[in-house]
């Protein structure tokens, strides 16, 4: 259903405002990968290296959101998509409070990346693909999920019998396969810091 009848309401903070009273830029950092890819050891860490820098994050965790706000939804693609969808909003609601947002979604689907990207200012989108062989994910299998999916008891299991369709452009691709978790991090930071956002 649409909203009607709704006007928008300005504030008299604007986002510039909050950023200069955090003196650090806002970006969503969007990490995407498959399931035991790294997501969320990666957004953890980074957080972590964040706030020791003294800056303000936030971090949105698919496992976590799935307990509330996304509650209410599965799997299926329809699904994912709206989970996508809602995300990229609030996402995007950080972003105007002046918070480094980081969000770890597998968000497979290339198409919703890029709508929840559109909700952005050029360069306040920042794709973080944690690109990790399927072998490599199966193998970790942490939550025992791959187990499960080979076995049939889950249906729709990104990798085995749902697609995941590979970030053409990332600004960062880490290849958690290859590199330490430290150097991932690193890679991470740098990026930040060169580009100059911290
Ligand atoms: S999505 O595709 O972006 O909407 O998924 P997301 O919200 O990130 O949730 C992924 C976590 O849900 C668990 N899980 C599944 N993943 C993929 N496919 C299926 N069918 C599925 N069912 C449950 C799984 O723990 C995912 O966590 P991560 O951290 O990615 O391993």
């Amino acid at each position: 259903m649409k909203s009607t009848n709704v006007v928008w309401h300005d504030s008299k903070v604007a986002k510039a405002e909050r950023q200069k009273l955090k003196d650090h830029k806002s970006p969503v950092l969007w990490f995407t990968g498959l399931s035991g890819s790294g997501k969320s050891t990666l957004s953890v860490e980074v957080e972590k290296a964040l706030y020791e820098l003294g800056i303000h994050t936030y971090r949105l965790d698919g496992d976590n959101v799935r307990h509330g706000l996304n509650k209410n939804l599965g799997f299926s693609p329809e699904d994912r998509t709206e989970n996508i969808r809602r995300i990229g909003e609030v996402g995007k609601l950080m972003n105007d409070a002046g918070l480094v947002t980081l969000t770890a979604f597998i968000s497979p689907y290339r198409e919703d990346r890029d709508q929840a990207r559109k909700l952005f200012e050029d360069g306040d989108f920042i794709e973080v693909y944690t690109k990790c062989s399927l072998d490599e994910a199966e193998n970790r299998d942490p939550k025992g999920l791959y187990k499960k999916a080979r076995a049939g008891e889950i249906k729709g299991f990104t990798g085995i019998d749902a697609p995941y369709e590979e970030p053409k452009d990332a600004e960062i691709t880490v290849e958690t396969d290859k590199l330490s978790l430290e150097d991932s991090v690193r890679e991470v930071i740098d990026y930040l810091k060169f580009n100059q956002y911290i």
